[in-house]
């Protein structure tokens, strides 16, 4: 179990700004000081751990404290005088559970501890009205049977003041009733939540698994019959097809009890009255009036600032990180220091993917896949209910959203993947900063992030960018930052495996969360459910770039075409003896094999490999200079996709030029036998 854990508020950081540092420590003490970080795997074959120390405020020792994970999402709305209800009142929702029976779950609520009233999942799944008595006691009244899951129900429940008969109604059947004098306002200070309630300590608990459409809420029980039950007539007539892309929970009442959601339940996603017909929430928002929520979300896990650095300047662009230490444990927490800005200090640049770290942060194991090892930072992931964008949620439904405000485990420099046994992305991409170090080739570091705000201007004085060795995630400004620095002759090396792959998108308030959807879902992994393939945050169709205009292999040549778990080398194809490319194969033999050795499967061509393709965007012009071939591959076939990665070269019309090596390993062969190797030269 590890005891000691931390994260950053950011993970980009120009000279001048603070990054501050969040820390759960199980000692009572630990040491905290900042390094650069130079190579991370410790495997014998390479360069072994390097990092350098520095000198900055933040070395010392630090008081040790448990900062907890509590994941869970709901909507809160704020109390106001119009939700005191001292009279009768109903509420009402669509509900559609999805794990009825895991104990209690808030469906609508204004309850805390004893008091208030609320509807809510009984233990066993029961659909169940919570009503205050006033004197500490609470009246529940249950539907006296479970509800399926997956199931649409329209629920509401209500307490004639008058009659004092509280009445609990399932799809417009009343399923109980119970005379009783009741008090139902739980006091000034409680909120309202959709998909929680609240406690006496003040904080929510008992999370919802599954979706809830159109709340609302009137101040008087609604007669069988009544028309008009719309918002002139409503406490609270929420709409939650409106603000999609926000965190904002309109109330079209005139109360305005206007609500937000909190750790990102899912939005843009059906409603109990979707069609089929339409797919897109922009299309059809009356259709679109649910929100998703899950036990296991988690947007930010709001731990207290333990110290800040503010970045010296002069500090050169790289990657550093907190480097913690307790009597029992150390950890890294990285983050990556950008040149100063309109101020590059090289003319290479290298594009950290850190939207790829964030869609692979905390990834935990899952089947059909068989983990090659476990490590202790995937423990302490699934121990705490952490995931990535390639799991389930708790209630089966995929993770479409992921966030950087919480421990990302597996982004540690040492850290090596439970699919692989090997470094995988900052780790990989940590094989590439060392070289280039080693060969005294200057160069700044800039993140994804950076990219998707800055577009064109973040690359406009390079003359060279480089990319990692898996930048999968890419937003749609990023692709469009990196045509335009081709365009106006800029040189790209794409050096990875599966790049510009995912359709990824920004939520417009809180750049910290990335989202995809998969409409053509991948094997082993989870797809989107049918109409629910539609980005929440950007409106954009949740697929690879392939089926956009933007496809990868228009961009850098090759596209990703198999997950291989072993390495193989590149064998030269004519086009590497074209003069145009002669350069870049200078001193290496017309027969000689490159890349047989390296640190991802002893092979610079492993795990995910790329292809060139005329049909999907290969441009004609592109030299073929080396195949790498001979894989078993992993997984169903998709397509016609080949296990082969490319080696290609092409010019572009205004002087610019990319080069692509289509593998994930190809960085981590570049230290072999002490950096003399035909991949490095
Ligand atoms: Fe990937």
């Amino acid at each position: 179990m590890r005891t000691l854990v931390g994260y950053a508020d950011r993970l980009s950081v120009l000279a001048g700004e603070e990054i501050g540092f969040k820390v759960s420590c199980r000692s009572p003490t630990y040491h905290a000081d900042i390094v650069r970080l130079v190579h991370g795997d410790e495997s014998p074959e390479g360069p072994g751990f390097k990092e350098e120390l520095l000198e900055t405020t933040v070395s010392g020792e630090y008081e040790g404290r448990v900062q907890p994970i509590r994941p869970g999402s709901y909507v809160i709305v704020a109390s106001a005088p119009p939700l005191r209800l001292t009279g009768s009142f109903e509420v009402r929702a669509h509900i559609f559970p999805t794990t009825p029976a895991k104990g209690v779950q808030g469906l609508v609520t204004r309850w805390s501890g004893s008091r208030g009233w609320g509807l809510f999942l009984g233990a066993e799944g029961n659909l169940e009205l919570w009503l205050g008595r006033g004197d500490g006691r609470v009246v529940r009244i249950s539907s006296g049977a479970p509800l399926d899951s997956h199931c649409w129900y329209f629920v509401t429940g209500s307490y004639n003041v008058e009659t004092r008969v509280a009445t609990l109604s399932q799809d417009g059947q009343v399923v109980s009733r119970l005379a009783a004098p009741l008090s139902t306002d739980p006091g000034a200070d409680v909120p309202l939540l959709m998909g929680a309630h609240w406690t006496k300590a003040g904080n929510p608990e008992g999370y919802f698994n599954g979706k809830i459409g159109s709340p609302r809420l009137y101040g008087h029980a609604v007669q069988p019959g009544e028309n008009d039950a719309g918002p002139n007539v409503a406490v609270a007539y929420w709409d939650l097809a409106a603000d999609i892309q926000t965190t904002r929970v309109r109330d079209t009442s005139r109360n305005e009890l206007h609500g937000r959601t909190v750790n990102m339940p899912a939005r843009g996603v059906t409603g109990h009255n979707w069609s089929g017909d339409l797919w897109s929430w922009r299309d059809a928002p009356e259709q679109y009036g649910a929100i998703h929520f899950h036990d296991d979300d988690l947007e930010d896990a709001g731990w207290e600032t333990d110290f800040t650095l503010t970045v010296p300047p002069g500090l050169t662009s790289g990657v550093y990180a907190a480097r913690l230490r307790s009597d029992d444990a150390d950890d890294h927490i990285p983050f990556i220091v950008r040149p100063v800005k309109g101020k590059p200090a090289a003319d290479v640049a290298v594009l950290l993917p850190t939207y790829t770290y964030l869609a692979y942060a905390n990834e935990t194991i899952f089947e059909p896949h068989v983990p090659l090892l476990e490590q202790d930072e995937d423990r302490w992931a699934a121990e705490n209910r952490l995931t990535s964008l390639y799991n389930w949620h708790s209630d089966g439904s995929g993770v479409f959203y992921g966030s950087r405000l919480k421990p990302m485990m597996n982004l540690r420099p040492r850290y090596r993947y439970w699919l692989t046994g090997h470094p995988h992305g900052l780790g990989a991409d940590l094989c590439l900063l060392d070289w280039l170090e080693t060969k005294g080739h200057r160069h700044d570091a800039l993140t994804d992030e950076d990219l998707h705000h800055e577009g064109v201007d973040l690359l406009g004085s390079y003359r060279v960018v480089l990319t990692g060795a898996h930048p999968e995630y890419t937003t749609a400004p990023m692709i469009r930052a990196l045509k335009a620095f081709l365009e106006a002759g800029g040189r790209l090396m794409y050096l990875g495996g599966n790049g510009f792959w995912m359709v990824t998108g920004v939520h417009g308030e809180q750049p910290h969360v990335i989202e995809i959807r998969r409409r053509s879902p991948t094997s082993g992994l989870w797809g989107s459910e049918p109409g629910e393939v539609f980005l929440s945050t950007t409106g954009e169709l949740g697929d690879t770039w392939q089926q956009r205009r933007e496809r990868p292999r228009q961009l850098v040549g090759v596209g990703f075409e198999r997950m291989v778990l072993e390495g193989q080398p590149y064998r030269r194809d004519p086009g590497s003896f074209d003069p145009r490319a002669a350069f870049v194969f200078e001193g290496v033999e017309s027969d000689e094999v490159i890349g047989n050795f390296g640190l991802l499967f002893g092979g610079a061509a492993s795990y995910e490999v790329d292809g060139i393709d005329v049909r999907y965007g290969t441009p004609s012009h592109a030299l073929l200079l080396a195949h790498a071939s001979d894989f078993t591959p992993v997984g169903t076939p998709e397509l016609d996709h080949h296990a082969r990665a490319d080696m290609v070269f092409f010019e572009t019309p205004s002087g610019g030029a990319v080069f692509a090596t289509g593998s994930i390993g190809w960085c981590a062969a570049l230290s072999h036998n002490r950096y003399d190797n035909n991949v490095s030269r």
